[in-house]
């Protein structure tokens, strides 16, 4: 039996633990059926947090997630907690939690599943066998940079101020991820950012050029700016293998590209630190979609994302290739099978609610493990 592995689970709020359940079929399962244990922990976040706790991210949150080996996140945020003062607000909880852990990239893939083609957006020949990644950096840039907040001008009217800041060091450790990332897949990566109008923008294009020169002259590298890249994305993705871009591109540019693939439902991700000296990283893994309070409660959400989320966390935290890749073919299985959660419903197929898809996935790992 391998040592135990710690996980926080924090489910968070609106869909969040009602998705977050049925990636606890699949932990049960493999406790079962593979003989891996996992030591789990529960805690709350963001307006779940606040409601228990007076603060989206306590100290002891914080303190659980830095001794876990890894981190599965719900979503935050919802209309209850609309009216908050900007420093109480849910979404400090992810954000103190990249912030603290140090989890500077972020990476959200986006893969176009064969049988959800005629979900995309676009044209299924435009999609089909679509898998890109994007890399995002998650603790830096306009989230974080000072001065920042709204002040009364001399004038009496109100400006608001936020600042896109970037060091040459934080752009070099998330471009070697995105890099890296490159050379496992196809060798190329793209780096967005608006180096005709930013400064920072044009430092980002400098140090990512040089990283790429001096350390991974065999990744092709090219530079695009990122308004440029939201077009392409929407009407030629398949050019793409990585993109690179700040936190607020890379935020932007994800939704878009989860838009490709048919559902922001269907979208996984993990957000990694970097590798200490005891070899251990801090990660935390959490599906693209957010609390989406207008379904939270119903049972129709789709919890793809969140086991495939936790698919991500097999992967990059524990080396689990092969239960990783199991859980990701479960999915994509009972997809085929025709089942659909409503927000990836398609003509002639099966509807269900987010139990019976959690139950169907486990089902095919049976099946698959036979
Ligand atoms: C995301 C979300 C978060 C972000 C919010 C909830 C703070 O949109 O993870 O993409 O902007 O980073
Ligand atoms: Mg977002």
């Amino acid at each position: 039996m391998p040592a135990n592995k710690k996980l926080l689970v924090l489910p968070g709020d609106g869909i969040g633990p009602e998705v977050m359940r049925e990636v606890r079929r699949i932990i049960d399962w493999m406790d079962r059926r593979r003989s891996v244990s996992f030591e789990i922990e529960e805690g709350l976040v963001g307006g779940a947090a606040l409601d228990a706790e007076g603060t989206p991210c306590s100290d002891a949150t914080l303190a659980r997630a830095r001794a876990a080996d890894a981190v599965l996140f719900g979503s935050v945020g919802g209309p209850k907690w609309d009216s908050l003062p900007f420093d109480k607000r849910p979404e400090l909880g992810i954000l103190r939690l990249r912030k603290e852990l140090g989890l500077f990239a972020n990476l959200r893939p986006a893969v176009v599943l064969d049988p959800l083609v005629e979900a995309s957006s676009l044209k299924p020949d435009l999609v089909r066998g679509l898998d890109l990644m994007i890399v995002r950096e998650s603790t830096g840039g306009i989230y974080f940079g000072e001065p920042r907040g709204v002040e009364t001008m001399p004038n009496g009217k109100r400006r608001g101020i936020d600042t896109e800041v970037y060091t040459e060091d934080e752009i070099a450790r998330v471009a070697r991820v995105g890099f890296d990332l490159a050379r496992k897949r196809r060798g190329k990566l793209t780096s967005v950012e608006k180096a005709n109008v930013m400064q920072s923008g044009r430092l980002w294009r400098a140090v990512v050029g040089e990283i790429g020169k001096a350390e991974f002259p065999d990744v092709e590298l090219e530079h695009m700016y990122a308004d440029n890249c939201a077009m392409q994305l929407c009407s030629r993705p398949k050019q793409f293998d990585v993109i690179l871009g700040s936190n607020l591109f890379g935020d932007l540019l994800s939704d878009l590209a989860a838009a490709l693939t048919g559902s922001l439902g269907m979208l996984p991700s993990a957000t990694l630190g970097a590798i200490g000296a005891d070899g251990r990283r801090h990660a935390l893994y959490e599906p693209v979609h957010g609390s989406a309070p207008d379904i939270a409660g119903k049972g129709i959400a789709n919890p793809c994302a969140q086991m495939l989320s936790f698919a991500m966390l097999l992967r990059w935290s524990f080396g689990m290739e092969e239960d990783a890749a199991l859980v990701e073919t479960a999915v994509q299985s009972v997809l085929a099978g025709g089942l659909r959660t409503a927000d990836i419903m398609q003509a002639g197929m099966a509807r269900v609610g987010t139990g019976v898809m959690g139950e169907a996935v486990v089902r095919e790992l049976d099946k698959l493990a036979a």
